[in-house]
């Protein structure tokens, strides 16, 4: 049996997130986080959206890291220390440790009770990796503990979920990124602009997974601020901001509606909308841009044939 060391950074508690969750509530235009979207049963139905036929990121990620994991390796190098932002079920950084023989995996993730779970699995697999778990909220302050191995640091972000930031946000975090990979690099994953259908398909897809994910947020911030969302008065609604290059989601109330929590209320009019979640979608231009805004100063990319997803190593 291997010992696993984890660590809990900053705030991951209730308590933490209740001024948060008000003051997005409160707003004219009300808005919920979207790492709140991440509790245990959040973060099981995103590993479902991800196995969607209409859902491309993961699987067109999954390919090209399997197409390429040789040309990574050669980029990235072997035997350093792998620490994964938003590990989730950790298996996409499973799939590097072949190419990659990482010496040290740090796994990092918001939702703490599903990565300790994960991580106990992998360690029982890998035992000759040191494998250490962090909780950390890094989109608020990116903060590598100092027990963390500093040799040969290589940041893998996939899932294009720098997307779910804005310009300012993801300029902040992976400025943070780089400077914490003390001269290693950075292996993202980064959806790209295409087609109205094909995003339309994966984010309200026929068997109603990303209306469940969203509408769960709900509850997860009932859980967290105690007040008293109805899921059935909302319903799930995409956007497509062609301005801005990204998605949009949102809740809607269905007829008019007041939720109160201790001391404090809001009332939403039917057809009112609760903003959820950004799904930013880049160009290889644009990502290249906010990297060099960032302090990368080289890049190599590696895409698939209908230049759906790119998976991008920059120091
Ligand atoms: C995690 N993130 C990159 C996903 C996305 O595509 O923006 C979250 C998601 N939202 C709806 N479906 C998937």
């Amino acid at each position: 049996m291997h010992h696993i060391d984890t660590y809990e950074v900053g705030a991951t508690s209730h308590q933490g997130f209740v001024p948060e969750i008000e003051t997005g509530l409160l707003a004219t235009t009300a808005s919920i986080s979207p790492k709140f979207l991440y509790d245990p049963l959040g973060s099981n139905l995103f590993a479902a959206i991800t196995l969607l036929p209409e859902y491309y990121p993961t699987k067109t990620e999954k390919d090209i890291l399997f197409e390429y994991q040789d040309q990574i390796a050669n980029a990235v190098g072997v035997g350093g220390t792998l620490i994964d932002l938003g590990a989730g079920n950790c298996q996409k950084a499973e799939s590097l440790f072949n190419a990659l023989k990482p010496t040290d995996y740090i796994a990092i993730d918001f939702s703490t009770e599903f990565l300790h779970e994960a991580i106990k699995n992998l360690q029982a697999q890998y035992p000759h990796i040191h494998m250490q778990a962090i909780g950390m909220d890094f989109s608020q302050e990116l903060v590598i503990p100092k027990a963390v191995n500093t040799s040969q640091r290589t940041f893998f972000y996939p899932g294009s979920s720098i997307g779910n930031f804005v310009g300012s946000q993801a300029l902040k975090l992976l400025s943070q990124i780089k400077e914490q990979a003390l001269g290693g690099g950075l292996l993202m994953g980064v959806d790209l602009m295409k087609e109205d259908s094909v995003l339309m398909a994966a984010y309200d897809d026929p068997l109603k997974l990303t209306a469940a994910f969203n509408l769960n947020i709900l509850r997860s911030v009932n859980a967290h601020l105690g007040c008293d969302f109805k899921v059935d008065q909302f319903r799930h609604v995409v956007k497509i901001n062609h301005a801005l290059n990204r998605v949009e989601l949102y809740l809607e109330a269905l007829e008019d509606l007041t939720v109160s929590w201790s001391g404090n209320s809001r009332t939403f009019k039917r057809g009112e909308l609760i903003h959820t979640e950004y799904s930013h979608k880049y160009t290889i231009a644009s990502i290249q841009e906010l990297l060099k805004n960032a302090g990368f100063t080289t890049s190599q990319i590696w895409t698939d044939p209908k230049n759906y997803f790119a998976v991008i190593y920059a120091r």
